[in-house]
């Protein structure tokens, strides 16, 4: 797939962000990324990314919120995209107990001011992020795109459902077309500094005891980064249309009945062991981790699980990377990044 055509893309100095636009921009997309370059972890890993996608002359960055309306409308003005796609976000299932005001602004009122945007400049097709944390205390797995999710555990989740309803009625109202999709546990190269594949690394390298909660009995449905954004760059092109439904054959959809709205999944489909990911870590550091073992925390889910016929019957493609591979690459990344300072 080539294409010139112009998609903003928030959040675009962040984990999935980054490698987002660095596919686009491979693929010939013109990107205007923008990044408020939050400090809820180190910026300089943000600032990092983003000068790799300075690099691309079809990159154009602004630094800012997505609560900033004013520059937001300058940016439409000036680039007219006709795709968005919106991952920026306050992320994190456990800093939102601490800190809940941080989501409100950038998940509920930066997401309202992309939906406003999109309103008013017609695009073609908006893409949201969510997340399988909006499965809160579903029980039947694997978790499948039309069982209800109204039970979240955590306020993350309950700003990443609302953000999922919220434009369901835009895309009802306005008639705009809109994918949203449950990314289930990303992790890869240039990975987030606030969840376990990072703090592990990081831990066991500086011989500190690593945190294991629920004493290890998890199990997460991890998805390498390369998966999440091919997925995403397969899913451009298929905009959701009511009318289409009748006459396409698609497995599982949840298309909504009223609106050109779509739930997907992005997942791996194969829920490993918190501890067997913790062994592949530690054979790839040839070290042992100090272990910690500690009960649930609040806000967790015990386990998550994705099914994606849906995003298989859609783009024909499947995430497959193995936890090996993916995980090796994280720790080439990080000793590479580290060691060089
Ligand atoms: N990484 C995962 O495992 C995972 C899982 C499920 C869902 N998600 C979702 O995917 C998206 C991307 O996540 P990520 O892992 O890349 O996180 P990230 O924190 O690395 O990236 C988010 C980026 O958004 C920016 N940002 C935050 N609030 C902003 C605001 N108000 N205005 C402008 N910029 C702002 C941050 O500076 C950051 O660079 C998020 O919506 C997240 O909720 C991620």
């Amino acid at each position: 797939m080539t294409s010139n055509k112009t998609i903003f893309l928030t959040g675009s100095a962040g984990f999935i962000g980054f490698h987002m636009s660095k596919l686009l921009l491979d693929l010939g997309f013109i990107v205007v990324g923008l990044d408020g370059m939050t400090d809820y972890y180190e910026v300089s890993l943000k600032k990092d990314r983003n000068k790799i996608l300075e690099e691309y002359n079809n990159y154009k960055f602004y630094q800012g919120m997505l609560e900033d309306e004013k520059l937001l409308n300058e940016i439409f003005k000036k680039h007219d995209p006709s795709i968005i796609i919106h991952l920026a976000a306050q992320a994190g299932v456990r800093y939102s107990i601490e800190n809940p005001k941080s989501y409100l602004k950038s998940n509920l009122i930066g997401t309202f001011n992309i939906l406003e945007m999109s309103k008013k400049s017609k695009v073609d097709h908006l893409l949201i992020s969510s997340t399988s944390s909006v499965y809160g205390s579903n029980k039947t797995m694997p978790f499948s795109e039309n069982q209800k999710s109204d039970t979240p555990m955590s306020f993350y989740a309950a700003t990443k459902k609302s953000n999922e309803v919220m434009s369901h009625s835009y895309s009802y109202i306005f008639e705009i077309p809109v994918t949203v999709f449950r990314f289930f546990t990303v992790y890869g190269p240039w990975g987030r500094p606030d969840m376990a594949l990072y703090k592990f690394t990081k831990s066991i390298l500086d011989d500190k005891e690593i945190s294991i909660y629920n004493n290890g009995d998890m199990k997460r449905d991890f998805t390498y980064v390369s998966d999440i954004v091919k997925s995403i760059s397969l899913l451009i092109e298929k905009i959701p249309n009511v009318v289409s439904k009748r006459f396409e054959s698609v497995t599982n959809d949840s298309i909504s009945d009223v609106a050109p709205w779509r739930l997907i999944n992005i997942g791996n489909s194969k829920p490993t062991n918190l501890m067997d990911y913790v062994s592949e870590l530690e054979l790839c550091l040839g070290k042992k981790a100090k272990k910690k073992f500690l009960g649930m925390q609040m806000g967790d889910i015990k386990e998550t699980f994705s099914d994606v016929r849906l995003l298989e019957s859609l783009t024909k493609f499947k995430p497959n990377t193995n936890i090996k591979y993916g995980i090796k690459n994280f720790v080439n990344w990080y000793m590479d990044y580290y060691n060089e300072r």
